[in-house]
């Protein structure tokens, strides 16, 4: 029986969000810029999917502009909120962002706009007063640090930084691809300017996500064309996608509460047996994290070989972010957090998801602490 949990990763697409979605790939294809009944079909189905998705989240339809994902959402943020503040402007983010923001940010950079990075402490939180101090010293035009952290789970306090912000006359965004659908996410309560969703994060199709505008936010498109959503993001309209997105969003909207109490109470039976073993190290235990989230390490093991060894145990599970793992460098995260490299390289991220069981952790337990043990058993043999 294989068990899967790297719902950080991406989320298995619910058959509610499939159902919806069939529909615009084969009989309602209509182009929804198109006048004619099949066009104002697929129209029709896109507003209902804003509605759905700006529901979510608390603003207006018109406020939520489709993207590709997360990651053509962070872009634009970075680059179009950049562009429309002029040569020179300086961008800030923190030391802990996915790689689409940074990578985002290290092209602005590159041509010429200055870049300041704002560290961690050691249990991955952004600390609001360094916030302050860095945003006053470098002037920011834009700041963007992360809702939750894709690895650790770690969650910012991003109100109070995004009332710095305004303050300092900088704008703020924030990337929350992986706090939706795991905790409660209102734009407005957060008070950006700009806010990041993808949809296969929360049940959705993989290829679709979103940026949160505030009204009259200044914003330079990255595609120009036809003068889609708004003008901010032209080409044709992924409908399908767009409908899933919808479909996810609102099953989350009445799903939420109840999910997230589901992944606690199973990541709390994950934790208790995880400390269990000697030398394991929990990282950001101590400060509020997804409820989903669980990124340790063992000392003297290679995260690598324990996600192999696990994966031909059926059970799968990531070490760092899906986005990082291939250049065998340790998670730029748990290095921002000041993280011995040593311990850095035995990462090992476990994310639960709606559909796990206890059943399921307890074979993950199993599997992980024999695993663990041989492991152990077999560096002793070398030393
Ligand atoms: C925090 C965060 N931001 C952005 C992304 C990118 O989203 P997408 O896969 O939709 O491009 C991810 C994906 O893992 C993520 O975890």
């Amino acid at each position: 029986m294989s068990v899967y949990l790297d719902h950080n990763a991406t989320t298995p697409i619910d058959d509610r969000v499939l159902a919806a979605m069939f529909p615009y790939l084969k009989g309602s294809y209509g182009n929804p810029s198109s006048r004619h009944r099949l066009g104002r079909e697929s129209q029709l189905a896109l507003q209902r999917a804003r509605e759905q998705v700006a529901t979510l989240v608390g603003v207006t339809p018109a406020q939520v502009v489709f993207t590709s994902g997360g990651t053509e959402a962070n872009n634009l943020a970075l680059k179009g909120m950049m562009a429309a503040a002029g040569a020179g402007a300086t961008v800030m983010v923190s030391a802990v962002e996915h790689p689409s923001v940074l990578q985002a940010a290290y092209a602005l950079h590159s041509v010429g706009h200055p870049l300041a990075v704002v560290d961690v402490d050691e249990n991955g939180v952004v600390d609001v007063a360094a916030f302050e101090q860095a945003l006053i010293e470098s002037r920011a035009s834009l700041v963007s640090v992360m809702l939750a952290n894709n690895e650790t789970g770690a969650v910012q306090d991003i109100a109070p930084m995004s009332k710095m912000a305004k303050r300092c006359g900088a704008a703020m965004h924030t990337d929350a691809v992986q706090a939706l659908g795991k905790i409660a996410v209102d734009f407005t309560s957060l008070g950006v300017a700009a806010m990041s969703l993808s949809a296969h994060k929360i049940y959705g199709p993989k290829g679709v996500g979103a940026l949160i505008v505030e009204k009259g936010l200044a914003l330079q498109p990255l595609l120009q064309g036809g003068g889609h959503e708004a003008g901010l993001r032209a080409g044709t309209e992924n409908v399908a996608a767009i409908v899933g997105f919808g479909a996810a969003a609102e099953l989350m909207l009445s799903g939420l509460e109840r999910q997230s109490g589901h992944l606690r109470s199973l990541r709390q039976h994950a934790e208790k047996a995880l400390l269990a073993i000697p030398e394991v190290t929990i990282f950001s235990q101590h400060v509020e994290r997804l409820p989903n989230t669980i990124f340790f390490a063992v000392k003297g093991i290679e995260g690598a070989t324990l996600l192999m060894n696990l994966d031909r145990d059926g059970i799968a599970v990531s070490s760092g972010s899906a986005c990082g793992t291939s250049d065998g460098e340790p998670s730029h995260v748990l290095r921002a957090m000041g993280v011995d490299i040593e311990l850095a390289h035995g990462a090992v991220r476990i994310s639960f998801g709606q559909g796990n069981t206890i059943e399921e952790i307890d074979q993950l337990m199993i599997s992980l602490q024999r695993e663990i043990e041989n492991l152990l058993k077999l560096n002793s043999a070398w030393a």
